[in-house]
């Protein structure tokens, strides 16, 4: 009888141990998840651009965020908004962010494209979508290291339209050269916790249940100094791969506020249906298929010296 007895007390602290040690480790983990990642963005650059900004400071650097396969887009854009330009006396340049793959026949076409075009800044890292934080960081890594003779960068992406002509205009209107960061604002957004969603941030990644200000990343403006802070400062704030939210955590620890371009809106994150007159008053707009892109630019181009009725 005894023995039973005994063999129920073994087995019931038997039991009573494995469940103190699951909930134990639960809450170990738990715990851990809770802590932000900091990380140290790095990495060795493959291929850099040919261009001197110290001999030729440009006025404006425009950074594309492009993947490898979009080779289409990557020459629709050297056709259209980003050739080499002079904008009211002012140099404009751009450059093309990729990072790397797996597949050697894309790896040895994307060194062959940035031999020939001399465009090209890419690094060591994944190219996936997620590791989109690690692609802006190059540009910024970039602008401090090779070209902070620039007066202002934008960053943008390979499916939006750019006009660079009234961009130009607005930022020499604006006469702000320091501590500037414009584009799309966003003051008010909160982390997604909706696990299916694609913009689904854990409270792993992100603890906090507000997001700082940031501008969306379909295309924000900067002064070039704003580069090498947020350069400086990255590696002490969480990581997020959400791109945007990251150049925001970076700007809110450094102090920079958001400021609008105009008094009108002049970044369209949503896309905007095309007329000549609207796409003359616009910085940015997004969703902007190669084949559009030529028709808008074309547009654009032979109406430059036409003013339109009421703007
Ligand atoms: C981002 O790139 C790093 C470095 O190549 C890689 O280890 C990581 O898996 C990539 N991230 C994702 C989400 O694939
Ligand atoms: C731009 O600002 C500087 C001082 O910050 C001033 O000296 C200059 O006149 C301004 N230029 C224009 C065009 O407003
Ligand atoms: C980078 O940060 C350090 C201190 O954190 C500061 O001394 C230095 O001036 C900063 N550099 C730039 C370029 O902002």
């Amino acid at each position: 009888m005894s023995h039973v007895k005994m063999r129920c007390i073994y087995i019931f602290l038997l039991v009573l141990g494995i469940l103190c040690l699951y909930f134990g480790m639960n809450s170990l983990t738990f715990f851990e998840e809770e802590l932000p990642v900091f990380k140290k963005i790095s990495g060795n650059f493959l291929q850099l651009p040919e261009v001197d900004c110290r001999q030729n400071s440009p006025f404006l650097v425009l950074l594309v965020t492009s993947s490898p396969s979009q080779v289409i887009a990557r020459m629709t854009i050297r056709q259209t908004w980003g050739r080499e330009m002079v904008v009211q006396g002012k140099q404009i340049k751009t450059f093309f962010l990729l990072g790397a793959t797996t597949e050697q026949h894309e790896m040895t076409a994307m060194t062959q494209e940035g031999q020939q075009h001399r465009d090209i800044i890419q690094k060591d890292f994944t190219d996936v979508y997620f590791n989109l934080t690690l692609k802006t960081m190059m540009g910024m890594e970039w602008v401090h290291y090779f070209c902070p003779q620039a007066t202002f960068v934008m960053k943008t992406d390979s499916d939006m339209f750019v006009n660079v002509h009234y961009l130009t205009e607005l930022l020499l209107k604006k006469n702000r050269t320091t501590r500037f960061f414009t584009g799309f604002l966003k003051m008010n957004e909160f982390p997604i916790r909706k696990k299916f969603s694609k913009w689904f941030v854990s409270k792993l990644e992100y603890p906090w249940d507000k997001y700082p200000p940031f501008c969306s990343g379909t295309g924000y403006v900067f002064s070039s100094d704003v580069a090498s802070q947020v350069y400086n400062v990255s590696d002490s704030v969480p990581f997020i791969k959400l791109e945007d939210v990251f150049v925001g955590l970076c700007l809110e620890k450094l102090n920079i506020k958001l400021e609008e371009l105009h008094s009108e809106q002049t970044f369209f994150p949503e896309g905007l249906s095309f007329s000549t007159c609207r796409f003359k008053k616009i910085v940015a707009c997004h969703f902007i298929k190669p084949p559009e892109m030529l028709a808008y630019w074309h547009a654009l181009e032979i109406s430059l010296g036409e003013t339109c009725p009421g703007v």
